[in-house]
């Protein structure tokens, strides 16, 4: 299958990411549905996605109204509908493995065999993902950062039977949403990008645990010294506390305590009202 082919995208999970990868999908042109396993996350994501191009659209960043694109983006909760004429389906589920399993088993079951079947996983194997279809050769990862509509990169990695067709044609529809893809051609775990971001957040918890720094002070650091948007305590309030305690948690890796803490208290960062800052006072104030 080629670029040429891809005119219905099918986005599965509408929370942060899902409504994220839906709307750069509609802005590049694309029909695209946002399924989810409940209504209220379904109407919320489409509300963010309304939010976001409206933002734009007031400051001069659409091609074309928010109107017209957000017309291009359906809701449903209906697995089988969203798929059943998609030809670029992206899943972006919870991260965990048998949820993405039983997602691409149905996805398999009920998506046109041209379909290429796609994973926003951060860090789980797409090998191991792609297993649980009869089309591994047409599983791919395409991993999307956080807010899609304002990240460039877009990580394309191979699983271990995916085919180069199915990959170039991941990349080149990347690219036709005017995204800048690598390609990923080892299915390691984390890929690039976290494999080198989550020590990053993890060294600076790892010095919070110890009492050797203190949030605000580490993430100055980052910030006014090196020029990051974020510092590594603000990034991960930002991107969910959650998503660096799986990335280790599922190789039996030890996890800094201050980040336990975090996730065993439910504080998951600004998607929860309260990380390492406190959002609900509206000025993300440390509170640790
Ligand atoms: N849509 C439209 N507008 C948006 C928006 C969105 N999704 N998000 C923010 N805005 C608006 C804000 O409301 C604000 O509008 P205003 O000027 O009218 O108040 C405007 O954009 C500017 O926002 P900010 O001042 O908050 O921020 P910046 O534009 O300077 O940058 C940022 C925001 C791009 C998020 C920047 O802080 C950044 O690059 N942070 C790092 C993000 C990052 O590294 N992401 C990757 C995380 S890792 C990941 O995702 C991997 C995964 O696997 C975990």
């Amino acid at each position: 299958m080629t670029i040429e082919t891809v005119q219905r995208v099918a986005v599965l999970g509408a929370g942060s990411m899902g409504h994220g990868i839906a709307e750069v999908a509609a802005m590049g042109g694309y029909d695209v549905t946002i399924r989810d396993i409940e209504q209220e996350f379904v109407d919320d994501g489409y509300d963010q996605i309304e939010w976001s191009l409206e933002k734009l659209e007031e400051k001069g960043r659409l091609d074309e109204s928010a109107e017209d694109i957000l017309a291009r983006v359906d809701t449903t909760t209906d697995l089988e509908a969203a798929v059943s004429d998609a030809d670029l389906v992206i899943e972006a589920v919870p991260e965990v493995m048998d949820i993405k399993e039983d997602t691409f088993s149905s996805v398999d079951e009920h998506a046109p065999d041209h379909a290429i079947l796609a994973s926003n996983t951060s860090s789980l194997s797409i090998s191991d993902i792609a297993s649980a279809t009869d089309r591994p050769e047409q599983v791919v990862g395409l991993h999307f950062f956080n807010p899609p509509v304002k990240m460039d990169l877009v990580e394309v990695t191979y699983g271990e039977a995916t085919s180069d067709e199915t990959a170039e044609t991941a990349y080149a529809w990347a690219e036709s949403i005017d995204k800048t893809p690598i390609y990923v051609r080892k299915d390691v775990h984390g890929f690039v990008v976290n494999t080198v971001l989550v020590p990053f957040m993890e060294e600076a918890a790892w010095m919070r645990s110890e009492d050797e720094t203190t949030i605000q002070e580490a993430d100055a650091t980052m910030v006014y010294e090196r020029g990051f948007p974020m510092g590594p305590f603000e990034l991960n309030d930002f991107g969910g506390i959650d998503i660096g305690y799986h990335f280790r948690a599922e190789s039996d890796q030890p996890v800094p305590p201050v980040v336990e803490e975090k996730v065993d208290n439910e504080n998951l960062g600004k998607k929860s009202g309260k990380g390492f800052y406190d959002y609900d006072d509206g000025d993300g104030v440390d509170y640790l």
